[in-house]
């Protein structure tokens, strides 16, 4: 995925953040054959130990698919965490709950179906960490809502924010790469949010939300 590297710098990186779970090489092998996007082990490693890092307990995640991305976030908040998985189709709530129950984590799951952003908006308590993974033109309006319902010192990750390198072709105007364009401005230039886009996979921005204490920090 991450076409933007040579293939010996991909195949090297790809070799050294591989899943060493059984049950997340499973998910991986069962979505090569069924063509599934996931966010691969290089963004679930990074937001992994980011979400260990900031101690997260409460995770919600926008476009959760079969539960990959689930996986990686139920194993970081710990026993007494939560993770929220969303997604707009049954058959995906359904094959991530076997796969979350498999792999012992079931019990600090939440499953919602319908629109994750709608799903979002109505959650009261603030999170630590947010993943955005919806359908692309939605990701303006996702950064909106999520920047709202997340706490000060946690964490966005948005996948795909390369879009295969597509992100910098401005003569691609291609409604979704549009979109993440806007996006990945958005999160540049938020008053409260710092911004870096990691290259990894198929791009993953990652957003610290910094208030008044640290708004030299936005200055830099
Ligand atoms: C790229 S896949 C998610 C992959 C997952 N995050 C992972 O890395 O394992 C995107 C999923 O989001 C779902 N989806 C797209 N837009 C959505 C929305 N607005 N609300 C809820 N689910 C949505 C799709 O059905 C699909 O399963």
């Amino acid at each position: 995925m991450a076409n933007h590297l040579s293939p010996e710098l991909d195949r090297y990186l790809v070799a050294h953040h591989a899943s060493r779970s059984p049950i997340l090489r499973e998910m991986e092998q069962w979505a090569k054959e069924n063509d599934f996007p996931i966010f691969g082990p290089e963004c679930g490693r990074t937001v992994a130990t980011l979400s260990v890092a900031i101690e997260a307990r409460r995770v919600f995640e926008m476009g959760s698919g079969v539960g990959y991305s689930t996986v990686w976030f139920a194993a970081a908040v710990g026993p007494t965490g939560e993770v929220v998985h969303t997604d707009g189709d049954a058959a995906n709530t359904e094959a991530a709950r076997g796969y979350l129950d498999r792999a012992g984590f079931l019990d600090r799951c939440r499953f919602l179906n319908g629109d994750a952003l709608e799903l979002l908006a109505q959650e009261q308590e603030p999170f630590d960490c947010i993943l955005i993974d919806v359908n692309k033109t939605q990701y303006p309006l996702a950064l909106r809502i999520a920047t709202e319902k997340l706490r000060y010192g946690g964490l966005i990750f948005t996948h795909n924010a390369i879009w295969s390198g597509r992100v910098a072709d401005t003569s691609d105007l291609e409604p979704s790469t549009v979109a993440i364009r806007q996006y990945n401005r958005d999160a540049v230039d938020h008053p409260e949010l710092m911004t870096f886009l990691d290259p990894i996979h198929d791009g993953l921005a990652i957003s610290l939300k910094v208030g008044e204490a640290h708004a030299a920090v936005k200055q830099l």
